[in-house]
Parts: C-alpha cells; structure tokens; sequence
C-alpha cells in the first residue's frame, strides 16, 4: 500500500512526463514509422471483444484503446462539429452525443452511412445527431458547400467508412481550420479484414493489410506540410496501440 507521500512523489513526476510528451507531441507524418507496439496476436484477442461493445444497447466498433483516446480527444478539442464517414448501427455516434452533452460542449454530430436500415432509431432521433444517407464515393453531393459553412469549428472529422478515402479527406482538406482534427480509422494492418474476425472460431483470422495506411499515406504525401500527427493520441498506450495507426492528425 502506497501513501500519500509517495501519491504526490508520483503527480509531480507524471506532471514532468506530460510536459515532456507536450513538447514534443506534434510530430511530422514523414518521420512516423509504420508499426506498433501492439502485436498482431493483441489485435486479434481486442478485436473479439470490440465486437462485443455496446453502448445504450447499441453495438459500438471500437476498441477499449481508442474508446479512451476519443473521449480526451474530444474533451480537449471541444469540437463544436463532428463528421462520421460510416455510422453503421451508430452506437459510437450516440456515444459521442452523450460525451458532448456531459462534457458541456455545445457540438452537433453530422453522420453519414450509404444503408439507412442499420443506424438505431435512438441515433436517427437524437437532438445533436443528424443522419444522413449518402454514397461517399460521391461527397459532394452528401455534404453542400452551403451546409459546410454553416458547421462551427473546431471541427473532428472521423473516416470510417473506408470508402473513397483519399477523396473524403481531399474533400474536407479545403474545409479544414487550424486545429481541426482528421480521425482516419482501421489504418492498422492488423486489424481484421472482415468484420466478426477474432470473435467467431469459424472464421479464421486474416489481418486486414496497408490498404488504409497506404492510402492515409498517399493523402499526407501531398499535404503532409499541413498536418502534424498528435503522438499524444496515437502513442498513448505504446507507439501506434491504436486501430488508427499515425491516424490522430491535427491541422496546422
Ligand atoms: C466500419 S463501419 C462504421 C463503424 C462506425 N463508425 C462505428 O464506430 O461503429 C463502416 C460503415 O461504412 C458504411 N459504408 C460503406 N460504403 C459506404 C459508402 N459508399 N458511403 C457511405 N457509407 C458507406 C457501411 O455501411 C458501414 O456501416
């Protein structure tokens, strides 16, 4: 058993660590390296239960990493507007609400699905969450030039829908502000490639691959100088623990 002085030893060292990790949070996209700390076999075991998560009876896709990663992101960016690219059930969007409600930020969450049967109608329903039903593979035509302007920022724009990635994030590029974040989800390799892996014994695990990274990668070629990876989110638990490998990005 601890005590207290050892208790305020320990605060004054985690408070020196954090600034540290302050200093050197933002880091450029081109010095990230492709890996993680998390083995696959870790990823595998998770991926069960991410599948297993819900919230008010809502199945949410997210692993318990990334759960906490969100919840600080959200509660340190405030974000007055949230874009969902893939709602599918919506657990996580109504989540999200909630967190905005208990967090006292006044947000609105925009979320956007090509199948309008899987969102709950709790989601559909909610006063912060508006659903809209649209193909991604043609954004322009889900989100109107006349919408986007009237979105306060900061902005969270969540890819999830790995669909038209580099189109999605080009897309929102031209919208973005100074500290707006990008989330682009699924970017480990190892993640399953089909949903239900690591959950049903029929199915044999196959990881997903750099598809998603490749392409994160082919969009940070080109604006690589306008963002900076957050380490703080990425490497919270261990370099790159997190479905979203270099996947925090904050605009400069
Ligand atoms: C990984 S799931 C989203 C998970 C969700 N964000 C969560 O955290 O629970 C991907 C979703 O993208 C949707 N999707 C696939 N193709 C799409 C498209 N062309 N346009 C819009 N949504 C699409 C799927 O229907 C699916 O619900």
């Amino acid at each position: 058993m601890q005590d207290d002085t050892n208790y305020q030893a320990f605060k004054q060292r985690i408070q020196s660590y954090l600034a540290e990790k302050q200093r050197h949070r933002f880091v450029d996209f081109s010095k990230r390296e492709r890996r993680s700390d998390l083995p696959l076999s870790a990823i595998a075991a998770i991926s069960g239960g991410k599948y297993m998560t819900h919230w008010q009876g809502i199945e949410v896709f997210k692993d318990p990493l990334d759960v906490v990663i969100y919840q600080q992101l959200i509660a340190e960016l405030s974000p007055k507007t949230i874009f969902e690219l893939g709602t599918y059930t919506g657990g996580t969007t109504l989540w999200m609400a909630d967190l905005l409600n208990t967090l006292d930020i006044d947000g609105q969450i925009y979320t956007v699905d090509i199948d309008g049967s899987l969102p709950d109608d709790k989601v559909k329903k909610h006063p912060q969450i508006t659903f809209i039903e649209g193909d991604l593979n043609r954004i322009d035509s889900v989100f109107t030039d006349e919408m986007l302007t009237q979105c306060p920022h900061p902005w969270l724009v969540i890819e999830d829908a790995h669909i038209n990635v580099v189109g999605a994030l080009e897309f929102f590029h031209k919208w973005m502000q100074s500290g707006d974040y990008f989330i682009v989800e699924d970017t480990n390799p190892d993640s399953p490639a089909i949903s239900g892996m690591g959950l049903f014994e029929d199915m044999e695990y196959v990881p997903f691959g750099l598809g998603k990274l490749k392409e994160l990668e082919q969009f940070m070629q080109v604006r690589g100088d306008d963002y900076r990876v957050d380490s703080y989110y990425t490497d919270m638990f261990g370099f790159n623990a997190t479905w979203n490998w270099n996947g925090f990005l904050r605009r400069n």
